[in-house]
């Protein structure tokens, strides 16, 4: 039991923002603090700290409470054990007994498995410094390659010598339990029916995992140890150089990053995290002055670590080897990284060299510096790497180019991506729009394959039929599916956002009947043509979009795109981005859709941009600046086109099921009034009604 004054003690001193500030990076938006949740996965911050009324809260996942309910729910500990956490922070002491055997037994699982890892990484630690055999191995090995005292302490290395049993024995004899150490993954259990010795059950042998190896011990982001990483002092290729602590309770690999404890304030102050491949690649950073660095030791990178990362910063430097392996491992992590919406650059260290190694040839300042001029963006990277066996080889050249494209539509966010589009444009000196229609079709194949809940639910693919399971779709794209019109409306915000305040001339009919030109937008245009018919956009988000031109309009003022793509409704955002990026899809597309449906209608004469040969219109938007308004006038046209189509299958419909003659007749006469309007509107759009 901790005293009820140190209990009032602890929540006096412990501040919200301090104690959240360790996990997560905070950033001041009026008397309260807001940051990325650590609770649930997001990309745009909805947590907010209240440092005046020392509490937290997340309008995204709901979760919420004090500085106790925090470390709680952050670190999966009891309230007891939150308390302890704390008080640990701001160095107030609990008066506590020693931990009893039986209170060992007593707690809780996951808690006896922090407890025997620290054990562990205690008698580890002693064996190091204070064993000479320890003294004499491992010791001198971390000192002939040149660790430095104050790191050797504060990563906490340690020794384990080459016997069956040492740290089992140490354990059991100081009342932790056997089962424990085998959950921990430090002691492994064999069958073994010859000669049991007195602790161990007939049949049953058990021994220390990492006999005879110095030891890495990986801390979780609040510092508990809870893994370890063994390294070999043999030189003998046949032996695992590293053996890593296998999954427990409180160890899963994918979602560690080694380092974190000690390189978290440091990601936060430098807004950029280097990631490296292994355990020295971080302990020698931290010798060389360079805090801010993790290692996903043990594991390919994941998903989970990067989240991790994006806690504390957006950006992450990947310093890997230089031998085929490190720039396999970094087009890897490129990928991942980009998908995950984070900003990646990359370095790579001089042949046969690791940040380790190099680190130990150089002095600090050197290095310091050698990352700095070295280090690329992804794109200059990949290109300077593939260009060197792509010569002038043409093939070569365009595998080079996909591959380029391939990473960059692997990006989220539609301005970033037409950015890096740009860079990469002007690297390779090839057309923007070649660059752009290879990207559409990449985003295509991933909008099926990979597309997550939360944008499924927000961003409309081009292609219809792109939701396979409906069930799985957020209200946002309800009825989308069968909304055969989402192609239409898409190029219709297409045009309002890129053309709404276009000036054009259109021609009215003044009081004596006589055509006079007036001077008007294309926003102005598209909303009255919509507007005089009542027609309401299907999709969720596009009538958003509509909306606002509209509500603009009667203020006189036409939004801006950038009033879209900073939006505070996320759907609007993601979806003005999308088409904003991405001008040349809708057409493609049409031009399908429309030939898809040949059967009802063939396109004979089209406007120039609209159906002819795409590939020749290199810069498109050009060309349809100077169209635009017939490009408006179609986009209305075709919505209206389809509107009525609906509208006349609707009327058949009731004709059909018509149970009088002079029902029949009103239907019939308003069925002929609808397909002249079909008719004008087919004409107007250059189509042949053939049925
Ligand atoms: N690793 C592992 N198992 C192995 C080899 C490597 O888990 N058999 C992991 C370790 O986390 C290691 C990282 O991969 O730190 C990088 O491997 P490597 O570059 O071979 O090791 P270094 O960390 O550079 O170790 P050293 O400098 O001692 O060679
Ligand atoms: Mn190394």
């Amino acid at each position: 039991m901790i005293p009820k004054e140190t209990v009032e003690r602890i929540f006096d001193t412990a501040r919200i923002d301090e104690v959240v500030g360790e996990f997560v990076s905070l950033k001041k938006r009026g008397s309260s603090m807001i940051g990325l949740c650590p609770f649930h996965n997001e990309k745009t911050p909805s947590f907010n700290v209240s440092p005046a009324r020392g509490i937290y809260k997340c309008f995204g996942c709901g979760k919420g409470g004090n500085s106790v309910n925090f470390i709680m729910e952050h670190e999966h500990i009891t309230y007891p054990e939150a308390l302890k956490w704390l008080a640990k922070k701001y160095n107030i002491e609990i008066a506590e007994e020693e931990q009893s055997s039986e209170q060992v037994a007593k707690d809780n699982e996951r808690e006896s498995l922090f407890l025997v890892s620290a054990f562990a990484q205690k008698h580890f630690t002693k064996n190091l410094h204070e064993t000479e055999e320890g003294k004499a191995i491992g010791l001198s090995y971390f000192q002939e390659r040149g660790f430095r005292p104050d790191i050797i302490e504060k990563f906490q290395l340690g020794f384990s010598p080459d016997t069956w049993r040492d740290l089992t024995d140490a354990a059991i004899a100081a009342g932790y339990k056997l089962e424990y150490m085998v959950k921990a993954g430090l002691t492994i259990q064999v069958e073994d029916n010859s000669a049991p010795s007195p602790s161990e059950r007939a049949g049953v042998r058990y021994f220390d995992r990492f006999k005879g190896r110095v030891i890495f011990p990986v801390h979780n982001a609040s510092g508990r140890v809870i893994a370890f990483g063994g390294r070999t002092l043999k030189t003998d290729k046949k032996i695992a150089k590293y053996i890593n602590s296998p999954e427990t309770d409180i160890y899963h690999k994918s979602n560690v990053l080694y380092g974190l404890y000690f390189a978290k304030k440091q990601i936060i102050a430098e807004d950029v995290c280097y990631l490296v491949e292994g355990y020295t690649d971080v302990t020698s950073m931290h010798q060389a002055g360079i805090e801010n660095v993790v290692a996903s030791s043990g594991t390919s990178l994941t998903v989970e670590q990067i989240r991790l990362i994006r806690r504390y910063t957006n950006n992450i430097t990947i310093l890997y080897d230089g031998d085929p392996a490190g720039i396999k491992a970094s087009f890897r992590g490129i990928d991942l990284i980009l998908e995950e919406g984070m900003n990646v650059r990359v370095l790579l260290f001089p042949d046969n060299d690791d940040p380790d190694s190099y680190s130990k040839k150089v002095s600090s300042e050197e290095l310091k510096q050698f990352i700095k001029e070295n280090t690329k963006d992804f794109i200059r990277f990949k290109t300077e790497l593939l260009s060197l066996d792509v010569g002038n080889d043409p093939i070569k050249k365009a595998g080079l180019i996909r591959d380029i494209v391939e990473s960059i539509a692997l990006i989220p966010d539609a301005i970033t991506r037409s950015v890096f589009v740009k860079d990469c444009s002007r690297i390779l000196d090839i057309e923007e729009q070649t660059l752009l229609n290879e990207l559409n079709k990449f985003r295509k194949n991933n909008y099926n394959k990979k597309l997550s809940g939360e944008a499924r639910a927000n961003v409309v693919a081009p292609t219809e039929g792109f939701v396979e399971d409906e069930s799985k779709v957020g209200n946002l794209s309800k009825g989308l599916t069968t909304n055969f019109n989402t192609p239409k409306e898409r190029n219709i915000i297409r045009i309002l956002l890129l053309f709404g305040s276009t000036k054009i001339e259109v021609e009215h009919l003044d009081e004596k009947e006589q055509p006079v030109k007036v001077e008007t937008t294309v926003a102005e245009l598209i909303v009255n043509e919509l507007v005089v018919d009542n027609i309401n956009l299907n999709h969720v988000v596009f009538q958003k979009i509509f909306t606002e031109f509209v509500s603009g309009i009667e203020k006189e003022i036409i939004p801006e795109i950038s009033f879209f793509t900073n939006h505070p409704d996320e759907s609007v955002r993601i979806v003005a981005t999308d088409i904003l990026t991405s001008p040349h899809y809708i057409h493609d597309w049409e031009k399908e859709y429309f030939m898809s449906n040949g059967e009802k209608y063939i396109a004979s004469s089209t406007s120039p941009y609209e159906l002819s040969d795409w590939e020749k219109h290199s810069i498109f938007v050009t060309v349809e600046e100077q169209v635009i308004k017939r490009s408006a006038i179609d986009a209305v046209y075709s919505l209206k086109l389809a509107h009525t189509e609906k509208i006349i299958n609707d009327i058949n419909g009731e004709i059909k099921d018509a149970t009088s003659h002079d029902d029949v007749l009103i239907l019939m006469a308003k069925n002929i009034r609808l397909l002249q309007a079909k008719k004008y509107f087919a004409n107007q759009l250059g189509i042949v009604v053939i049925r």
